[in-house]
């Protein structure tokens, strides 16, 4: 290949004098370039830069730095080159800085940058000190594989365009492929509804089980290997399960392992119910009450003694945290709860124990707007052990009834798929995310994950009341390996990153090919954004496209300075391929203003008019995928002023879209502009009870869809038979037509 790549070369002219680096450009650098298929407009040459920090002089003269190649595709650079003469070194010093410069100026931003001397081609990655591919050029036909995986123009992907799908329609038709699942919109949340998960037992954050089980069904199949090691209270494999995959539950804490088995773990309902009976009315029998009752039962039964509680808590150890009626009664309820035999209902019965222990202590808030019992620990509602102001004095055997009520509930609803039968599915381990040893490479089908977000939550801090009562020992290795900030231990944001980091290398390793990942975030500082995006790709993941997704929390924060603020998590989605596309950040010379107005209309077209919420949140997103969220934040740290402007606005149903009869401003994919148009245009026809005949539609339409592409009628007609029927001569919105507009 280097023969015709160099045209027969003969790599000994390097050594003659008059070989420079002009040279090396013309007769070995540009053949690379073409073969590895940038064209001339692709190829910039010789730009000059102006240098962003230094100026010289007393006229302050900006002095320029000067690439010699720059590798754009699309309106990115992808990556820069510089050439050098044949005696210079390149796979480190100062020539390597300077070209390093090159790829971190803001009119540059690319992850790769690479230098050529004529001997040799060293490829370097912004964040690796080292070249991640390092080759002789006269062997270039060895590497040119590895090399145009790293390279090609169609190695480099901008963030996801906002395009017209009906996902619902391409899942039903099509067969299963994993390559080609849609991206999933923003799904309604429905916590409540299954008793398998609400009510059961309370966790630190739950993921919405309607939103987990979705996911699960549009990326894998029944039969397929599903994983979350950051696994919590079992959402992810409780779903799983229900949806006939096989499960691997992980966390570090031993609480969630103790739930999730508890939960899943079958037994015979009836056998359940008449132990708890047995254990109720011993426990009328003989329930300590009186003063005196309470002391000797103190005597007799265990409770939990001396586990130190997290520093900023009300009070220093774990018995402080109940009264001495509440020890005693739980003390003497755990003494006969521990008396059952059989080992799945010892479970079940110690599961509502634990749940019971969220109510009666004395951090318990109860619910201002509903009933007394619909409370809260306050580990479980402020993140922190605090004594509540207005103690409520819940009734322990009551409360205990209600719980196994709750998980006799849940059992019922699962047993047809988490039974006897199918229980050997499920794998519920303790451990650390960051050490999945105990899998294979390559054996899992998909990863649904939600980590912890940085600070804000310690889970084996907060979890210490509970852990201490059901005997569940916390080490300090523990500890180490939790991946948080803060907390007890004090752990730094390194900390927390290694171990993020680290746990991603992870699963990349144990998913397969052509497989995906979803990962769920909240982190309030995009800088964590980056980093889950960044490490990922390093791992081998290809982006694939994130979404906002609310999580159940219905109170809307008006927010002051938009684009730190998500107004839920974000899914992350990622694809394990063996060419990963990377995504190429937005060079600053590109008009800011250009993409986010084109963002909002695509928002606005996707939405059929689209509230501030949604606006923020995409933008959101693609400043993240095109990395310039910095700059959002700081340019236009309020957009209502613009939206306003530009848009207009119903007070009503606080939604934005275009003004009336205006075109969009920016170029919106066709089919989404046609869709945005025929839905405004069939409502009002509806609304004047006219007839919709598909020739008016057109005429009306064409003036509208002037701007970059005009469609053909047979475009329209496509989009309009996906939201409208045929009725006599014309045409009315279908059901799902008109919820895409109520959306
Ligand atoms: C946000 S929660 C997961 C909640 C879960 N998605 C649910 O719906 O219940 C994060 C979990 O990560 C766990 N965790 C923290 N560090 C870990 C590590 N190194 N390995 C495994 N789990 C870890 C915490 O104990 C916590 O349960």
């Amino acid at each position: 290949m280097n023969n015709q790549l160099f045209q027969d070369f003969d790599f000994a002219q390097l050594h003659s004098p008059d070989f420079k680096e002009d040279s090396v450009r013309e007769v070995l650098i540009l053949p690379i370039l073409t073969q590895l298929g940038y064209g001339q407009t692709q190829i910039i040459r010789s730009k000059s830069l102006l240098h962003p920090f230094l100026k010289i002089g007393s006229k302050k003269r900006p002095i320029t730095l000067i690439p010699d190649y720059l590798l754009k595709v699309e309106n990115s650079h992808a990556w820069v080159l510089d050439a050098k003469a044949p005696h210079q070194h390149i796979q480190s010093g100062d020539h390597v800085a300077q070209v390093f410069s090159y790829s971190i100026h803001p009119e540059v931003r690319s992850k790769f940058f690479a230098l050529c001397n004529g001997w040799a081609f060293a490829l370097f990655r912004q964040d690796t000190p080292e070249p991640i591919l390092y080759f002789e050029l006269a062997k270039i036909a060895h590497y040119w594989e590895e090399l145009s995986a790293y390279l090609s123009p169609s190695s480099f992907q901008t963030g996801k365009v906002l395009t017209y799908i009906t996902p619902k329609k391409a899942v039903k038709s099509a067969p299963f492929d994993y390559l080609e699942r849609p991206l999933l919109e923003e799904i309604p949340v429905k916590k409540r509804a299954a008793k398998r998960h609400f009510g059961v037992h309370g966790y630190f954050t739950k993921q919405s089980w309607n939103v987990v089980n979705e996911y699960i069904g549009n990326f894998s199949q029944a039969g397929d290997v599903v994983l979350d090691p950051f696994g919590g209270s079992g959402v992810t494999a409780v779903e799983a399960m229900m949806l006939e995959r096989r499960a691997i539950h992980l966390d570090l804490n031993p609480m969630s392992t103790f739930l999730i088995d508890a939960l899943t773990s079958p037994v015979d309902l009836i056998d359940l119910q008449c132990s708890f009976e047995r254990i109720k009315t011993a426990y009328l029998e003989r329930e300590p009450k009186t003063e005196e009752a309470i002391e000797k039962a103190l005597k007799h039964y265990a409770y939990p003694k001396d586990f130190v509680l997290p520093k900023g808590s009300d009070v220093k150890v774990v018995q402080d945290l109940f009264s001495k009626k509440q020890l005693a009664q739980l003390g003497f309820l755990k003494h006969l709860i521990t008396k059952e035999t059989n080992k799945n209902v010892l479970k079940a019965l110690l599961l509502a124990f634990s749940s019971t222990i969220n109510k009666i202590n004395l951090t318990y808030h109860s619910s201002t707007y509903t009933k007394e019992n619909a409370g809260d620990s306050s580990p479980m509602r402020y993140y922190r052990y605090r004594i509540a102001p207005k103690g409520v004095d819940l009734d322990l055997m009551k409360t205990y009834e209600k719980k196994i009520s709750a998980i006799l509930n849940a059992k019922r609803e699962i047993a047809h798929k988490i039974n006897d039968k199918t229980i050997d599915q499920l794998q519920i381990i303790r451990g650390t995310a960051t050490d999945l040893s105990f899998l294979k490479k390559e054996s899992v089908d998909y990863i649904y994950t939600d980590p912890p977000y940085g600070k804000k939550i310690p889970y084996l801090d907060l979890s210490v009341m509970w852990n201490a009562w059901l005997d569940l020992p916390v080490t300090d290795q523990d500890y180490s390996l939790e991946a948080i900030e803060g907390g007890e231990h004090e752990k730094s944001k390194a900390d927390y990153n290694t171990l993020i980091a680290k746990s991603i290398e992870e699963m990349y390793r144990v998913l397969k090919f052509d497989r995906w990942m979803s990962f769920v975030f909240a982190h309030k500082d995009p800088e964590f954004w980056h980093l889950i995006i960044d490490t990922a790709e390093r791992c081998g993941f290809e982006y694939a496209g994130a979404v906002a997704q609310k999580n159940g929390q219905t109170s809307f924060k008006k927010r002051q300075n938009p684009f730190t603020v998500l107004s839920g998590q974000l899914i992350i989605n990622f694809r394990k391929v063996r060419k990963p596309k990377y995504i190429m950040k937005a060079s600053l010379g590109m008009d800011m203003g250009e993409i986010v107005m084109q963002t909002i209309e695509g928002v606005i077209a996707k939405y059929n008019g689209a509230s501030l919420e949604q606006i923020n949140d995409e933008l959101i997103i693609k400043g993240l995928e095109l990395g310039f969220l910095d700059l959002l934040k700081k340019e236009y740290s309020d957009l209502t002023p613009l939206l306003l402007d530009m848009f207009d606005y119903d007070k009503d149903t606080e939604l934005f879209s275009i003004k009336q009869d205006k075109q969009f401003k920016t170029h919106v994919d066709l089919k989404l502009r046609v869709r945005y148009y025929l839905i405004f245009y069939l409502r009002r026809m509806e609304r004047e009870k006219k007839t919709a005949e598909f020739d008016e539609i057109v005429l009306a339409m064409m003036p509208l869809l002037k701007n970059g592409t005009t469609p053909e009628a047979q475009t329209i007609l496509s989009v309009l038979e996906d939201i409208a029927y045929r009725i006599g001569e014309g045409w009315r919105l279908t059901a799902e037509g008109q919820a895409a507009f109520d959306l």
